[in-house]
């Protein structure tokens, strides 16, 4: 092959707030795939706040992003080159492609493998529904949050990609669902589109009062994908015997270890008594298939809805992932490179 792979690759690690001067232009060859790899050509590539993670320099962790090396991310794209009997040229296709036009990668993959994608299914519903977030917001609220009917369920992070899926889901297990989310906008999404009950604008000041005019009974499941001042302001208002999920902690991420704070309230978890617990997508990798069924049957049944923020351009794929971090995007966040 003779095309050249434009690339983004880690310039520096970000101290506070990562920035589009991490990351610098290259190029390289597209090379040729070796026994059981694809070549994909990538036309989407997708974001989340984790990526911010990836780019730390945490001793010991060397599955984080190295400098001078292509950043990584989901993506989807057509493959062009197949030493995989399962593949062809032409299969659209998504996996974890990084931040380059033409990605060469093992079928098997590492977090995720490389999947078709369905007749039916474009790129932008499969990255949105059946991509990393839409996968962690099954498993978190199906196995993790374990909603009943009844429930009082508050998301958090509510009008992004992995929120607003796992606040349907909720509703779909009979939960009377509140999402918490930036803005009058993302608030009247969740509540006119998204079908979620109620909606609080945490910018809006109180949350902690508000909820509990929402909550008078408490909350008996939260999922949790900001943490910082959100978090405390559920634990605030806990049921007993409450499960709140920690799926992640956007505010904390471009903030320093030495600069972060713990819930000041976390003995509402002894007093409740509650259960708080972590989950990593990761441990879930022998059950995607069922994930990826039952969202595409929510999904054709018109249970579940999910958005898209799309930009646009290879220059500005460095720019999209800040989008995150200042809760401009509403649902997944995604750019188009080809
Ligand atoms: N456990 C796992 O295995 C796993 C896997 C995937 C993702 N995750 C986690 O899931 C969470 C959501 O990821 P996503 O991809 O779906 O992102 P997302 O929610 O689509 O986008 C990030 C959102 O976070 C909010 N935000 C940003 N800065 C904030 C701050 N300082 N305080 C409060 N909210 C802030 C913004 O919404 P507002 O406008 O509403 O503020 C922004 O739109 C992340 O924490 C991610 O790390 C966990």
């Amino acid at each position: 092959m003779t095309q050249v792979n434009r690339q983004w690759l880690l310039a520096s690690r970000p101290l506070g707030m990562i920035s589009v001067d991490n990351f610098q232009p290259g190029t390289a060859d597209v090379p040729e795939p070796k026994d059981g790899q694809v070549v994909v050509k990538v036309t989407y590539v997708a974001f989340e706040p984790a990526m911010r993670g990836w780019v730390r320099d945490v001793p010991g962790q060397g599955s984080n992003v190295q400098l001078g090396t292509v950043m990584r991310a989901q993506g989807a794209g057509e493959v062009v080159a197949s030493r995989h009997i399962n593949f062809k040229p032409g299969d659209r296709v998504t996996g974890m492609f990084g931040w380059q036009e033409y990605a060469v990668v093992d079928v098997q993959g590492e977090l995720l493998p490389v999947r078709r994608l369905p007749d039916g299914v474009t790129e932008e519903m499969a990255l949105a529904l059946f991509g990393i977030t839409g996968l962690t917001a099954y498993f978190g609220m199906i196995d993790v949050g374990r909603p009943q009917p009844g429930d009082t369920v508050v998301v958090s992070g509510a009008a992004g990609a992995t929120g607003s899926i796992a606040g349907q889901i909720a509703r779909i297990q009979g939960g009377r669902v509140i999402g918490i989310a930036g803005g009058e906008r993302k608030c009247a999404w969740l509540t006119q589109t998204a079908g979620f009950d109620a909606a609080l604008d945490y910018k809006a000041g109180n949350l902690s009062e508000r909820l509990k005019d929402l909550c008078p009974d408490g909350i008996d499941v939260f999922y949790d994908n900001v943490g910082g001042s959100v978090l405390e302001a559920a634990l605030d208002n806990i049921a007993t015997g409450s499960r709140i999920v920690i799926c992640g902690g956007t505010s904390s991420y471009n903030v320093s270890d030495e600069a972060l704070v713990g819930p000041r309230n976390y003995m509402r978890i002894l007093n409740s008594p509650s259960t708080m617990s972590g989950f990593l997508l990761g441990q879930y990798k022998s059950r995607f298939d069922e994930a990826v069924a039952q969202l595409g049957e929510w999904a054709r049944n018109g249970k579940i809805r999910y958005a898209v923020d799309l930009q646009e351009g290879f220059e500005n794929v460095p720019a999209t992932l800040l989008r995150l971090f200042h809760g401009q995007n509403l649902g997944k966040q995604l750019c188009r490179i080809a």
